[in-house]
C-alpha cells in the first residue's frame, strides 16, 4: 500500500507533525511506503504543491492529519486544500481512498465535526472515496515530544493508532468501532466535569486578562458608548449592540 500522509500544520513543535510521524511508522511496520508531506505556508506558490501532486497520482491512499483552529482547519490547510482542487485535472484518473484525522485541545467530538465534514466535502469534490474521519481530542499537552515520549497525554494515539492503521491496511473505511474509540476523552475524568472546569478557567483567565467572552468578533464595533451592554451590576467591555 501506497499512503501520502498530509500533516496539516505548521505551528513550530506541532502536535499534528506528532501524529503524522507516529502514523507513519506504524504504517511502515505493517508494510506501507509511506510519504509525509506537510502543508506549504500561507505565501506558498503554486510549484509548492507539485511534490504532493506527483504523490497523489500514484498512491492508494491519502490521510489527512489536522488540528482543529477555531473549530476548522487551520487557514493554511484549507489553502493547500484548494490549490489542490485547483490543479486537480493533473491527477488524471488517480482516486486515492481518503482518510481524514482531526484532534483538538477540547476533548469533547463537537470540537471536531466541522472539520471533519470539511474534509469529507473535499474528498467529495476531488472525486475521491472518503473513508470517514477520525478525531482525538485534548492534544495540546502532547506539546510536540514524540508520541512515545508524551506519557498520559498520548496514551490514547498511542492505542488506537493501530486501529487506525489496521483500517486503512484492510482497505476498509474506519469502521464504527475505530472511530468510537478514537473519540474517547484521554483525561481519567468525566467528560461533564473536565468541560465545566476547563470553562471555569477559560472565563477566569479572560476575566484576568479584561476579555469579553460574548463578544461577536465578526459583528464590527458601533461608536463608543453607545451600545454598551450591562450584565448584572458590571458593564462589559463590548460595544456590540444585541
Ligand atoms: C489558533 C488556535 C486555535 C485553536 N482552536 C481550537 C478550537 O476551536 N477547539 C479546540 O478544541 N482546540 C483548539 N485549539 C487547540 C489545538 O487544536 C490543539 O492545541 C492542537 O494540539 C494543536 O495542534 P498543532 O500543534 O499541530 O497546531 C486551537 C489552537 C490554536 C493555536
Amino acid at each position: 500500500m501506497n499512503v501520502l500522509v498530509i500533516d496539516g500544520s505548521r505551528r513550530a513543535k506541532s502536535n499534528t507533525g506528532t501524529i503524522a510521524r507516529g502514523l507513519e511508522a506504524r504504517l511502515v511496520a505493517v508494510g506501507a511506503t509511506v510519504d509525509l508531506w506537510r502543508v506549504p505556508n500561507w505565501s506558498a506558490a503554486p510549484e509548492d504543491l507539485d511534490a504532493a501532486l506527483t504523490k497523489l497520482a500514484v498512491c492508494d491512499a491519502v490521510v489527512l492529519v489536522a488540528p482543529v483552529y477555531l473549530d476548522e482547519l487551520p487557514a493554511v490547510t484549507q489553502r493547500a486544500l484548494e490549490g489542490l482542487y485547483a490543479r486537480r485535472d493533473e491527477l488524471g484518473e488517480s482516486a486515492p481512498r481518503f482518510y481524514g484525522i482531526a484532534h483538538s485541545g477540547f476533548p469533547e467530538p463537537l470540537q471536531r465535526k466541522a472539520e471533519l465534514r470539511t474534509m469529507k466535502f473535499f474528498a467529495a469534490s476531488m472525486g475521491w472515496p472518503w473513508q470517514g474521519g477520525v478525531g482525538f481530542g485534548g492534544t495540546s499537552p502532547i506539546d510536540g515530544r514524540p508520541l512515545e515520549e508524551a506519557g498520559m497525554f498520548s496514551k490514547q494515539l498511542r492505542k488506537c493508532l493501530p486501529l487506525v492503521v489496521a483500517d486503512m491496511a484492510a482497505g476498509w473505511p474506519f469502521s464504527a468501532e475505530t472511530v468510537a474509540r478514537c473519540d474517547r476523552s484521554p483525561f481519567p475524568i468525566p467528560l461533564k466535569v473536565m468541560i465545566w472546569t476547563v470553562n471555569a478557567r477559560t472565563r477566569k483567565t479572560a476575566r484576568a486578562q479584561g476579555l469579553d467572552l460574548e463578544a461577536r468578533v465578526y459583528a464590527g464595533e458601533a461608536p463608543a458608548g453607545e451600545c454598551r451592554q450591562e450584565v448584572g451590576a458590571a458593564p462589559r467591555r463590548s460595544h456590540i449592540c444585541p
